[in-house]
Order: structure tokens, then C-alpha cells, then sequence
């Protein structure tokens, strides 16, 4: 399975990954910097739930473009060594994410809640310049292979005498 992805398919991955990032975004400046104290003390501002919507949607979103990256995408890259090291920080943000999502989701207390949200936003936020930096990292080391592939190879003088010195041991 090839791992250059289709015009088709990186638009989608980038189409995603920009509303659950925006969505994250959207929630942090509404609760931030619009929020106002309530009728208990806690400051909400109303567009937060629907900004956690449009999150959890986008969210579920980009699982499916994991599940697409890994079988093609990922595992040939990973047999050929390419581009690994950005790809693997991409995967560990991701399984940080994955994991502290859960646990705004199903684990987190008064007390440990916070620490996961801010543990969540910064892996968020990093993983989206992350994403930035390995593809085009992924592109240029690309670029170059095809400029070498494709320019044309110089005759080698050592190549032709031995070449020449066959052809002449054949007629002899
Ligand atoms: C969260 C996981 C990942 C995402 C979202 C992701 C996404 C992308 C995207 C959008 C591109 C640019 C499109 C393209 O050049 O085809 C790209 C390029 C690339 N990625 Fe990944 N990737 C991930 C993980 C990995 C891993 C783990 C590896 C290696 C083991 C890897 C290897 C590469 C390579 C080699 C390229 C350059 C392909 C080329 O242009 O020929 N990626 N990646
Ligand atoms: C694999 C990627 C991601 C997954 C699975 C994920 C999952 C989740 C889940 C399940 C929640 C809880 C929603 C709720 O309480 O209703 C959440 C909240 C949040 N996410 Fe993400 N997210 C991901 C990526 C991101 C990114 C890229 C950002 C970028 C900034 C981000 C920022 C936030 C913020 C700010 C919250 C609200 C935190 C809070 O309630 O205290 N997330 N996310």
C-alpha cells in the first residue's frame, strides 16, 4: 500500500484536523476570556457546550483518519524507515490525546480534571504544529529522492571502458 496519500485524502485529514483544533481553540477563548461568573460562582460562557460538540464530532472524525493512516500510510513507512521520527511523535501526541480525551470524558475528579484539561489542550495545540513540521518534512525528503531519480545520470567513464572492454572480449 503506498504511503504518498491522495490529493482526496490529505484534503480530508486536513479538514478535520482543522475543526477539532479550531473546536479546542473556540472552546479555550470562550471559556478564558468570554466566560462570566454564573448564578454559583462558576464562570461558563454559553457557546462552550457547543463548541465541546463540534469537538467530540470532529473528534470521532479524526479516529477514522488514524484507522485510514495505519494501514497504508503508516505501517509502510514504518517498514522503510521514512520520515519515522516526526511520524512517531505524531502517534504519541495522538495517544496522549487519546487518552486524556477518556479521561475528560469518564475519569477526571474535581482535582484531576484541570490537570488533564491542560495536559490535553497543550498536546492538542502541539500536535497541530506537529502535524505541520512532519508533513513537511515528509514532503521535502520526498521531493529530494524524486530530483535525484530523475536527474540524468552522467556517463562514468570507469563504467563505459569496462562496458567497452566486455563488448570487445564477446567479438573477440
Ligand atoms: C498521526 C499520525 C500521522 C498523520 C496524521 C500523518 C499525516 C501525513 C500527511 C497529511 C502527510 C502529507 C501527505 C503526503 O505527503 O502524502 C504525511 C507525509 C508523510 N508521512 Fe505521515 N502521518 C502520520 C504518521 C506517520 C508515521 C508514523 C510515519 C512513519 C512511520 C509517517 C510517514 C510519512 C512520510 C514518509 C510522508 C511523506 C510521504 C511522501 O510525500 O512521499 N507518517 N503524513
Ligand atoms: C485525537 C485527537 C483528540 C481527541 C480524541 C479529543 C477528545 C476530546 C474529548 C473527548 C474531550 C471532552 C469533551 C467533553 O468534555 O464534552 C475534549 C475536550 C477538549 N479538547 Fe480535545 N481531543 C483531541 C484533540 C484536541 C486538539 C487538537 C485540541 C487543540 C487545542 C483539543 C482541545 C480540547 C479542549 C480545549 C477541550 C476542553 C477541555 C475541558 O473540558 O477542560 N483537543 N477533547
Amino acid at each position: 500500500m503506498p504511503i504518498r496519500l491522495s490529493r482526496q485524502h490529505e484534503r480530508w485529514i486536513y479538514l478535520i484536523g482543522a475543526i477539532l483544533f479550531l473546536s479546542g481553540l473556540g472552546w479555550l477563548i470562550a471559556h478564558n476570556f468570554l466566560a462570566a461568573p454564573g448564578e454559583f460562582g462558576d464562570a461558563h460562557h454559553p457557546s462552550e457546550p457547543w463548541w465541546l460538540r463540534l469537538h467530540g464530532a470532529a473528534a470521532m472524525g479524526f479516529l477514522m483518519v488514524i484507522g485510514s493512516l495505519l494501514p497504508g500510510h503508516i505501517a509502510s513507512a514504518w517498514r522503510l524507515r521514512k520520515n519515522h521520527r516526526s511520524g512517531l511523535f505524531m502517534l504519541a501526541l495522538v495517544a496522549v490525546l487519546l487518552l486524556t480525551g477518556y479521561g475528560l470524558y469518564y475519569a477526571g475528579d474535581e482535582q484531576s480534571r484541570p490537570w488533564i484539561s491542560l495536559i490535553h489542550w497543550i498536546a492538542g495545540t502541539a500536535a497541530a504544529a506537529g502535524l505541520w513540521l512532519h508533513i513537511w518534512l515528509g514532503k521535502r525528503k520526498a521531493n529530494m529522492l524524486h530530483a535525484v531519480v530523475r536527474k540524468p545520470i552522467a556517463p562514468d567513464a570507469t563504467g563505459t571502458a569496462a562496458a567497452v572492454a566486455v563488448q570487445r572480449k564477446r567479438s573477440s
